[in-house]
């Protein structure tokens, strides 16, 4: 399989506190796919997030987009890969200056990468790309941002990122500023530009039922390691490590402020002293065992199209670790059964 982008053994650390800890994994080029990234407030979500899109270093391990390592790109490499890999954050309020119309954002992007050698042109590309996301030109155009719902704020960077036909948008909580109402249609609109115009999207989220309507894939993080990855309907429709157990018996979160997963799980005195140098998960894990506290679990593959990194599945074949890729669901096959 070619890929798309590959994250190699990233680790980031911030003085001597782990954020994201050796996560390996990989977004097909063949097949235009949807990846979530699940996990609780402080799993490293973000920070895999900001490495993908270039704006922070690895403090090891490496991201690589179409082979070529992100921190060592060229001028013109890097150029075309911020064109390629557009974010969109979740609070879009941040990245509007209020004295600037709406259409400032879109007008930028299309001059910075000459997309139209004349005005028509940019406002036909403009239109269009708000069309896309559910948006009439007429009622967005020449407004300011205070005067735009936060759910419209949102679209329009959607429309932004739209614009520059990327290859990959890597969307980090693009739905929790919004009301709540508006944020099915929002994903909805997502994967219609990922099926229409082949855009791979990183999908990063609290919420697992969003990630299993909209998803093709996902990987569940705690504490800045991969708990589990694969197919949305294996890792979802049938967890096999403890926290995404724990996380997917959880469901449904009717509060997304409340405290979700793991944290509410008290940890014993005795788990809480103890030096521990495997999973991070053993303090809190109901089935902990002793080989768990020793060494950080493989990723274990269970069964197909997931890997779970978990000692209950020792036995199991063991994913290559340049190859975790494998254990994700190529996006035309039919789901599994
Ligand atoms: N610049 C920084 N300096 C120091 N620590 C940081 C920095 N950025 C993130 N961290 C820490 O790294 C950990 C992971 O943060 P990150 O923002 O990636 O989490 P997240 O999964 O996105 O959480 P949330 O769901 O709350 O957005 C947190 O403990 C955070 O405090
Ligand atoms: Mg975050």
């Amino acid at each position: 399989m070619k890929a798309l982008m590959e994250v190699q053994g990233l680790t980031k650390r911030y003085g001597g506190f782990t954020a994201l800890d050796n996560v390996t994994l990989s977004l097909s080029d063949d097949a235009p796919s949807m990846t979530a990234v699940a996990g609780e407030s402080g799993s490293g979500k973000t920070t895999l997030a900001r490495m993908m899109l270039g704006f922070i270093e690895p403090t090891q391990g490496a991201v690589l987009y179409g082979g070529k390592d992100v921190a060592k790109m060229s001028a013109s490499e890097k150029r075309q890969f911020r064109r390629e890999v557009q974010p969109v954050f979740q609070d879009p309020f941040e990245v509007f200056n209020p004295f600037y119309r709406i259409d400032h954002v879109l007008t930028t992007p299309v001059k910075r990468y000459r997309l139209a050698d004349t005005d028509a042109k940019a406002q036909s590309l403009i239109e269009d790309a708000l069309k896309r996301v559910g948006l009439r030109p007429q009622d967005t155009l020449g407004r300011f941002p205070h005067e735009l719902s936060g759910g419209q704020r949102q679209r329009v960077m959607v429309a932004r990122a739209v614009l520059l036909r990327p290859r990959l948008i890597v969307a980090d909580e693009p739905v929790s500023m919004v009301d709540a109402s508006l944020r099915a249609t929002i994903l909805d609109e997502l994967r219609t530009l990922n099926r229409d115009l082949g855009i791979s999207i990183v999908y990063i989220t609290h919420d697992l039922t969003t990630a299993f309507q909209i998803c093709d894939n996902i990987v569940v993080l705690y504490r800045g390691t991969v708990a589990e990855a694969g197919a949305v309907e294996r890792v979802i429709g049938d967890p096999k490590h403890p926290y995404s157990q724990l996380l997917v018996s959880s469901i449904p979160l009717p509060d997304l402020d409340k405290v979700w997963g793991a944290d509410e799980i008290p940890v014993t005195e005795a788990n809480a002293a103890r030096l521990n140098n495997g999973c991070q998960f053993a303090p809190r894990c109901p089935s902990v065992m002793e080989q768990c506290w020793r060494a950080p679990p493989p990723k274990f593959v269970p069964d197909t199209q997931r890997l779970a990194t978990c000692f209950l599945y020792d036995g199991s074949a063991v994913a290559p670790d340049d190859d975790v890729a494998s254990v994700f669901r190529p996006p035309e096959t039919a789901r599994l059964g």
